[in-house]
């Protein structure tokens, strides 16, 4: 049987991305083969291809963090688990294709039921949210936080989440985002027009307890600034670091992120040599999944039981045939996105235009 995948022929722009024909991949030793139904478009997928996540592969790849699939075959050993049931898995490479074999212990169950695109969405941008607000930032009722980004994929998870744990929120965007952070029950700031250091201590007069900030670089004194003492920023990523000048474009991205996590490493010892008791912490989704895989896995659990209930309901910014995954990430790198794209399989993957 022959299956389609999309992948990275080489380090660079949405070029680099190919459609490949190729035989099925057969499930090893304690290996599950999935179907895959919807697959997952994200930043960091954007900074593989471009050679510029800590998380990279070698090229050729198929890129992918996450995924939602159907389980099709079992290797020898697998037990517990039958065809036809249906799951989910965080590869961090390889969700854009029609099949994926995967070691038994990725895979978590999804209850039925469920669609598969807002399922998908869980997994790296809900669990990157649940995590920082109850593991890194240990929130409690009735505190402020900045959620920089909010009208975005984790943004959005974060002001779902955070609407849920009892929390005031406000939340940086760009104009055409403040209506969907308002809806989620945060008060936008536009970043683009205002500034947010001022705009928080306008609101809030001594500042917020918790600042969530995806832009990395000189950006975090700045978040930090807008926290009370006391307070901490949570680090994730280098939006700083691909947006603009960065992508595609001789690959100063890399140049960029060196620089990016020096001045991660600076703020973080600058938080606890400075006064006023702020910290700025790291978080990252893949350390957590290696270093604690069974808490990674009760959080998602946790989170699609959430999905179950309707107490979250991810947006979906737009779905995407495999084969139209350049699209999908040409439409995300240009920004503007509200929500998260989707890759959606439906078994038939319409071959178009970037066959290799
Ligand atoms: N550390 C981890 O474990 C982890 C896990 C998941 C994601 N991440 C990182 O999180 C970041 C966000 O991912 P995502 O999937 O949510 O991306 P996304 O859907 O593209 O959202 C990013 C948002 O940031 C906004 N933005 C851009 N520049 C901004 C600025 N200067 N101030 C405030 N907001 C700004 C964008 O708004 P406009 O489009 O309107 O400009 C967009 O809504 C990525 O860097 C990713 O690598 C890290």
């Amino acid at each position: 049987m022959r299956h389609t995948r999309i992948i990275v022929t080489h380090y660079g722009g949405p070029d680099a991305l190919r459609v490949v024909e190729e035989e099925c991949p057969e499930p090893k030793v304690g290996e599950v083969r999935v179907r895959v139904l919807a697959a997952g478009v994200s930043l960091p997928d954007i900074m593989a291809r471009e050679g510029i996540h800590p998380e990279t592969p070698r090229v050729p790849f198929t890129p992918g963090w996450d995924l939602v699939g159907v389980v099709d075959r079992l290797g020898a050993g697998v037990s517990g688990i039958e065809p036809g049931q249906i799951a989910a898995a965080l590869p961090i490479s390889g969700a854009y294709a029609e099949f994926v074999c995967l070691p038994q212990r990725e895979l978590v169950p999804v209850p039925p039921g469920l669609d598969p695109a807002e399922a998908v969405s869980l997994g790296l941008n809900y669990i990157t949210a649940h995590q920082m607000l109850h593991r890194s930032a240990k929130v409690r009722p009735g505190q402020r936080v900045l959620i920089h980004g909010a009208a975005g994929g984790v943004g959005t998870s974060l002001l779902q989440l955070g609407r849920l744990a009892g929390l005031e929120m406000y939340g940086t965007c760009s104009s055409r985002g403040a209506s969907t952070v308002s809806d989620l029950g945060g008060t936008p700031i536009d970043y683009q027009h205002q500034d947010f250091v001022k705009e928080i201590h306008r609101l809030t007069r001594e500042g917020v307890d918790v600042v969530f900030d995806h832009i990395g670089g000189t950006h975090l004194w700045r978040s930090r600034k807008a926290l009370r003492p006391g307070g901490r920023v949570v680090g994730y990523g280098l939006i700083s670091s691909i947006r603009g000048k960065g992508l595609a474009s001789g690959r100063p991205g890399r140049r960029q992120r060196f620089r990016g996590a020096a001045l991660f490493g600076l703020s973080i010892a600058g938080g606890w040599l400075l006064p006023g008791r702020k910290r700025v912490v790291p978080y990252s989704i893949q350390w957590l999944k290696r270093r604690k895989p069974e808490l990674f896995r009760q959080d998602w659990i946790a989170l699609l039981e959430l999905l179950r209930q309707k107490k979250i309901k991810p947006l979906i910014a737009e779905r995407f045939p495999l084969a139209e995954a350049r699209r999908a990430q040409e439409l995300l790198a240009k920004g503007g996105v509200i929500g998260k794209i989707v890759l959606v399989l439906d078994g038939s993957s319409p071959s178009t235009g970037l066959r290799a």
